[in-house]
């Protein structure tokens, strides 16, 4: 489905695009992190969210920002992962990486959680991002985390080199589908280099998908929606790529929003990925 000119493109600032919500019912979990992780004052929290949000849409208007993707908690919401990665973390002698950690709802959570800030880190291509994530939880006095802003893509990137080889699990949340296949592999070969060269570690994820794995003619030409199969190819060419091995779980569901009416503009066929992949341990 090709749009006409005339039609709002991702990318547009407009706040008439559909995927724009002017407002938002905060959920009770994400309520729960700003009211008890930094105290925000419960009258205060929705007019904050969305004030804060509406300074994000400035920075890049994601549809995920639009539709206030960032209090799901998607992290803390894998059953599959979260538990058995917060009794990881919460032992502190292990480190985790989310790049393009975007506003950083998923560190403040596992902060929240009991893990020492000062194991997490954030990769974010907008320092406007960032800034705005210590502004959403008004921690930047707390926080211990570190955050690079730069672009995962660029293999002669100075912290790709200097955060080589330093963690456990490096999450890669709704970020996979801006890029092209080529670009993706690339994303994995980087995590790749970035986690520790032994042990059990693990690059997780979510990604906007497709059911039939197609390249999407959207915004940016060629970015790739997956499904199971075309996940597991890309990983299977990373593994040759790399010289690794990786045990790789994938799944479609039917996360964001695919089935409530909203995504008018989208294609039917898209759901949302799940992934981990772990290290095979010979
Ligand atoms: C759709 S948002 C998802 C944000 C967050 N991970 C989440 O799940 O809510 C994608 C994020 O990736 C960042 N990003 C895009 N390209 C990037 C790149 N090449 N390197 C690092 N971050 C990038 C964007 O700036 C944005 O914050």
């Amino acid at each position: 489905m090709t749009a006409s000119s005339s039609t709002p493109q991702v990318g547009s600032r407009d706040h008439t695009v559909k995927w724009f919500d002017e407002t938002v019912t905060v959920p009770p979990q994400a309520r729960e992190l700003l009211e008890n992780y930094r105290h925000i004052p419960a009258a205060e929290v929705q007019d904050h969210v969305v004030t804060l949000r509406n300074k994000a849409w400035e920075v890049w208007p994601y549809p995920c920002l639009g539709q206030f993707r960032f209090l799901e908690l998607n992290l803390a919401n894998r059953a599959d992962i979260y538990p058995q990665l917060l009794s990881r973390l919460r032992g502190g002698d292990q480190r985790f990486l989310d790049v393009g950690c975007c506003l950083g709802q998923d560190i403040r959570k596992l902060v929240y959680d009991g893990v020492p800030s000062e194991n997490l880190a954030g990769i974010e291509l907008e320092a406007g991002f960032v800034e705005l994530g210590y502004e959403l939880f008004r921690d930047r006095d707390t926080l211990k985390s570190r955050f690079a802003v730069g672009t995962i893509l660029d293999e002669d990137w100075v912290v790709l080199k200097e955060w080589e080889g330093q963690y456990d699990v490096v999450q890669l949340g709704m970020i996979l589908h801006l890029f092209t296949w080529e670009e993706q592999a690339r994303v994995f070969e980087h995590a790749i280099r970035l986690l520790k060269r032994e042990g059990d570690v693990a690059i997780i994820g979510q990604a906007t998908g497709n059911l039939d794995g197609i390249a999407s003619p959207s915004w940016r030409k060629n970015t790739f929606r997956h499904n199971a199969e075309t996940f597991g190819k890309l990983i299977s060419e990373v593994e040759r790529s790399t010289g690794t091995r990786w045990e790789v779980t994938a799944s479609l569901d039917d996360g964001l929003s695919v089935h409530d009416g909203k995504r008018t503009w989208d294609d039917p066929k898209t759901r949302r990925l799940l992934f981990e992949v772990r290290r095979k341990q010979e």
